[in-house]
């Protein structure tokens, strides 16, 4: 069934093709997955980790969505170059305030594409001695997948769609649409 573009976004939705996650369809597994973190993690006082920017929507509702104490940082992250972005180069732009070491924490992303940003994010954050790490993700594009990684918490497993929406982008435009769209290809090939 086709999913509606709610009315007051649709002047900003001319380039969505189609809705591929409603708000409540999000939010309904928002709720879920921050009942099974809080359920994991009582009495651990988990930190969760976001990378800037797609994550925005998905970490500030998730720990909305979890009754139980929590802490929060995050880290911006940029590749030099889409070479180097193929290779799994990562440049960190603004590393974590806080100290990992003995802490549970779980780290947060809006998408695993590739898997090459967070094999790298993963990698330098386990080297500074968690207790635990593990990984949430709200959607999981699992056919350009490079590297393996292990996704405790997912959202979603969703095809290879350009999506935007609920924090993520195409040009740093629609990180506000409430919901997850599917980009026109016409938009992505820059025709209009
Ligand atoms: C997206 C997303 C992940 C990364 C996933 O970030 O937030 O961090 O790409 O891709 P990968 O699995 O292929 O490495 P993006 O570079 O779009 O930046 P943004 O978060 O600022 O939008």
């Amino acid at each position: 069934m086709k999913k509606n573009i709610p009315v007051e976004f649709q002047e900003l939705s001319r380039d969505i093709q189609e809705v591929f996650l409603t708000q409540e369809e999000i939010h309904q597994r928002v709720i879920d997955l921050g009942s099974e973190i809080a359920r994991d993690y009582a009495g651990k006082k988990p930190l969760l980790v976001g990378a800037l920017k797609g994550v925005m929507c998905f970490l500030a509702d998730l720990v909305r969505a979890i009754p139980i104490v929590v802490e929060v940082d995050f880290m911006a992250v940029s590749s030099y170059s889409s070479e180097e972005r193929d290779r799994g180069v990562v440049r960190v732009i603004k590393d974590l305030d806080l100290s990992i070491t003995d802490r549970h924490v779980i780290f947060v992303e809006d998408v695993v594409d590739t898997g090459l940003t967070l094999n790298y994010l993963l990698r330098s954050l386990q080297a500074r001695g968690p207790a635990s790490l593990e990984v949430c993700a709200l959607l999981n594009k699992t056919s350009r997948r490079l590297v393996e990684i292990p996704i405790r918490y997912k959202g979603f497993d969703m095809p290879d769609y350009f999506i935007v929406g609920y924090g993520l982008d195409y040009g740093e435009r629609y990180r506000n649409l409430p919901f997850i769209g599917i980009l026109k290809p016409e938009v992505l090939f820059g025709k209009n």
